[in-house]
Parts: C-alpha cells; structure tokens; sequence
C-alpha cells in the first residue's frame, strides 16, 4: 500500500515568542518540521504533505531543500481536522495509507510510525492511533477503548467532564494512520459542535466508526519520542534528548565519545569504529566519518566525507572531502568543495576553499588556498596565499607535483606553477613557471655596515 504522510504545521506556536514560525526553530542541525519529515520518509512515506499557514514562506523556502516534500497552505486555521482536510484536497490524496503527524513532535520514530500504520495496512482498520499513558494527561485528548480495545472515542481535555477528565487516562499525542480512501470519503462529516468551535480531526474515530469501520490503537511505551515542544525550554530539553540518544547509539556502534555531553552529532551523520570524538565537536548534515580518526576538540563539520585515521583538531569544514590519513588543525577552515587527498596537511590558521590538495602536500601555517588546483608532494611556505580574486572574476592557481613555495609567497591568479619548481620565499607570482624552474621576485639586497649605530648617534645630535 502506498503511504502518505500530512505533517500539520500551520500553527504560530505563541509560547515560543519569536518572529519565526514554532516549526522552523532547529534541533541539533535542522528545524523541527524537518525531523517529521525526515521520520515520515524512513517510515516509507512516498509523497510528504506540509501543512503551512504561519510563516508559510519560510518554511516553504525551507522544505524547497526536500525533494519529496509538498506544501500546502491552510489560510484560516479552522483546527487539526481542517488542516487535514486542506492538505487531502489541496494534494490530492485519496488512497493509499495516509500518515497524519503533528509538525512539533520531532523525535517520533520511523519504525513507531510503521507500527503505527500496520493495523491500516494490514488488518483493514479505517484508523490507528498512537497512544501512551503520561504520568500527568493534562492537555492532552482522551481515548476511550471499547472491550476488544479498539478506540471508540477521543474527547478533548476542554471537552472532558470532571469525571472523564480523572477515568480517562490514556491520552493522544497527535499521531495517527488512516486508510486514505476512507478517510477522504468521510473528513466532509467533521463538524466544530465542541467547546472549541474547531474542526477536530480525532473526530474522525466516531464518524468512521458510524460507518461500521475500526480504529486502532497503537500503544508505545517510549514517551519522550512522543514529546513536543512548545516553548524554548523545552526545545533545549528535547535536543538534549536528542543528543543523548544519538551519542549513544554511536557508542554502542563503537565510537569514542569522551564527552557525550558536550558532543553533538546530527541523525543522520555515520561515524566508524574506534574514532574519538573529542569535546566540543559538532558533526552535522550528510557527515560520514571514516575508522581509527580523532575529531576535536572544537571541530564542527557540516556535510563532509571523511576518510579512516583522520586526525582534526580545532577544524571547520563545510562540503569538503577529506581523504584517508590527512592531518587538519589546529585551526584550519575548509570549506566549498574543498578536497584534501590523502596524507596530506593543512596546518594552523590555514583556510582552503574550492581547492584540491593533492597527496602528502602540506600547508602548514597560515595561508588562503582558494580555487587551487595542487598536485602532491606540495609544500607551501607558511603565509602563502592565492590571489584568487581579481574583483570580479573568481581565477584558478595550478601548482604541479613537487613544487616547493617558499613563504610570504602572492600567487596572482591565474597563474601555474610548473612539476618540481622552486618559488623563492617572499615573491609575487604574476607569470607562469615552468617545470623545475627557480621563480625569484624581490628587490635587490643591500647591506651597509655599521649604519646602525651611525643613525642612533645622528638622531641624538638633533635632540641637543
Ligand atoms: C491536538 C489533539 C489532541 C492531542 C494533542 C497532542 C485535536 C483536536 N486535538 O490538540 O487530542 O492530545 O494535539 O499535541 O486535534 N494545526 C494546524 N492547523 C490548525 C490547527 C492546528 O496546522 O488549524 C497544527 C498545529 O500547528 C500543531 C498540530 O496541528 O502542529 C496540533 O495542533 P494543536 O492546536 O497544538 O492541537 P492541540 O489542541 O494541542
Ligand atoms: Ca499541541
């Protein structure tokens, strides 16, 4: 059967106080609505359905990164069963098995939802529910069950006499499962005769229940991935949470972390066997780092493949490459595309961009390397750099294999420096150099003995 997923993610979230809507504040290395949808995908969800209205741009300009992601806008914000309803017309979704989650509870897990969406798929209930029993209900809509356990009702709290409100104790996080087609032909049924004057979508169970189906519940034990945040404090709580449970599992898989508290690393980053993550390292986006490696401290990488025996301390990488046994740091920036082949080094204050640093090259000390093309065996002197922009146009530098830059070296752009040439230290490369050549730019040197002291003495007559 094929599955949907309707995220509902149109509403303001006032308790957070911000400009922002509640979905876009981020967890760990992306926004709340991206952890649903990301959930909603590994659970086997083919189409994705957003449902925006607050701060619909935003978050719309967000979701464009996600391909299989479709928005739709919910104008007026006529309660859950509206926004539903918005997203089955405004998507065209009429079969398959539909997913419906709340947008501001991030940690649901994917294979929660497939236990979710089994009794849909597999044993002909119109409906499931997820459901838990938190220590305090409060807040939340209240199931009731009939003798085979099914789920006969939801009443919200607001709606809750005194004594449902006490008796009924198991509670409706805000997922559910619905045969699509059933709950196409029917979401026209929802009325708003309740305290709140919404369209409420746990209506649903009564009115697909009067047309002789059955909804399900699905039971979890595990509260905290049911958790949602409405207010910064508890955004902070559930990154922790996050944090934790990721932490852990990369532990369990066999990596060091020294200090799992001070250590964050994104869902969906792969970390191999016996590398140390090291204090204050942060490991975001599509990063996969490779065995034996030691990260940080203080290193933060986004996006980045990293090979085995990688040694980075104090780096920054954003889309870079880095090949097996290359040393980084401390302090090192790399960044657009940058690759950095094996065995080589890039050292102290150095920063790489949009570069190839080709095998066992160094770049030990304080220098730019952008739009550079090097070979390997490379050494550059400390304070080198590419000129690489003319003011207008971005200009390539190609250094050949074994060519040695002496330091304080200018390589105006585009220039090449051919195999095995020597760059005298201090020199401004404006014209090519061919292979094995010796490149010198510097003004004559002078030497005039005793002038110091002869000057000393001059500038103490003037004072008299
Ligand atoms: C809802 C459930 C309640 C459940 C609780 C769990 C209903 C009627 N009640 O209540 O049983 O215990 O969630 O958190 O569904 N939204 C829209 N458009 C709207 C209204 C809401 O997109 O018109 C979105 C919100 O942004 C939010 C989600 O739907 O992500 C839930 O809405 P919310 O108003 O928080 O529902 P609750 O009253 O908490
Ligand atoms: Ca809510």
């Amino acid at each position: 059967m094929p599955m949907t997923a309707i995220i509902l993610a149109a509403g303001e979230g006032t308790r957070m106080k911000s400009r922002h809507p509640k979905v876009m504040h981020k967890l760990l290395d992306r926004p709340l609505v991206s952890w649903v949808t990301r959930a909603a995908r590994l659970a086997g969800a083919e189409r994705i359905v957003v449902v925006v209205g607050h701060g619909a741009d935003e978050v719309r300009a967000h979701l464009a990164g996600e391909k299989d992601v479709e928005c739709v806008e919910q104008t007026e914000r006529l309660g859950t069963g509206h926004a539903v309803r918005v997203a089955l017309e405004g998507a065209r979704v009429n079969k398959g098995a539909v997913l419906v989650l709340n947008g501001d509870g991030p940690l649901v897990e994917s294979e929660t939802l497939r236990r979710l969406a089994k009794p849909v798929i597999d044993d002909g209930a119109a409906e499931a529910i997820l459901t838990w029993t938190p220590a305090d209900p409060f807040g939340y809509g209240r199931l009731e069950f009939n003798a085979e356990g099914d789920v006969t009702r939801i009443i919200e709290q607001k709606d809750c006499t005194p004594e449902q409100a006490a008796s009924l104790t198991a509670c409706n996080p805000g997922f559910y499962a619905f045969d699509g087609a059933k709950l196409a032909a029917h979401i026209g049924e929802l009325s708003t005769a309740n305290v709140q004057h919404e369209y409420y979508v746990t209506d649903m169970v009564e009115i697909l229940r009067g047309h002789g189906e059955r909804v399900a519940a699905v039971r979890t034990e595990d509260a905290d991935e049911l958790l949602g945040v409405n207010s910064r404090a508890q955004l902070a709580q559930l990154t922790a949470i996050a944090r934790d449970r990721i932490n852990a599992r990369l532990m369990d898989e066999g990596v060091t972390i020294v200090d799992p508290a001070t250590t964050w690393v994104g869902p969906d980053v792969t970390v191999g066997r016996d590398t140390v993550l090291l204090p204050m390292t942060m490991l975001w986006g599509s990063t996969t780092v490779g065995e034996e490696c030691v990260l940080g401290p203080n290193t933060r990488l986004t996006d980045c493949a990293v090979g085995n025996r990688v040694s980075l301390e104090e780096t920054v990488g954003v889309d870079v490459t880095i090949d097996d046994d290359v040393t980084c740091g401390p302090r090192a920036y790399l960044r657009g595309g940058a690759h950095v082949l094996e065995g080589a080094h890039v050292g102290t204050h150095v920063e790489i961009k949009n570069s190839t640093i080709g095998r066992g090259s160094k770049v030990p000390h304080l220098s730019y390397i952008g739009d550079c093309t090097m070979g390997s065996g490379v050494n550059i002197g400390g304070g080198s750099i590419t000129c690489n922009y003319d003011g207008v146009h971005k200009n390539r530098t190609v250094i050949g294999n074994d060519v040695f830059v002496g330091s304080d070296t200018m390589m105006v752009a585009p220039v090449t420096i051919g195999d095995g040439a020597l760059v005298g230290a201090s020199s401004c490369v404006t014209k090519d150099v061919p292979a094995d050549a010796l490149y010198l730019e510097r003004a004559e040197q002078r030497i005039v003995e005793g002038y110091a002291s002869r000057r000393l003495e001059r500038l103490k007559r003037s004072e008299d």
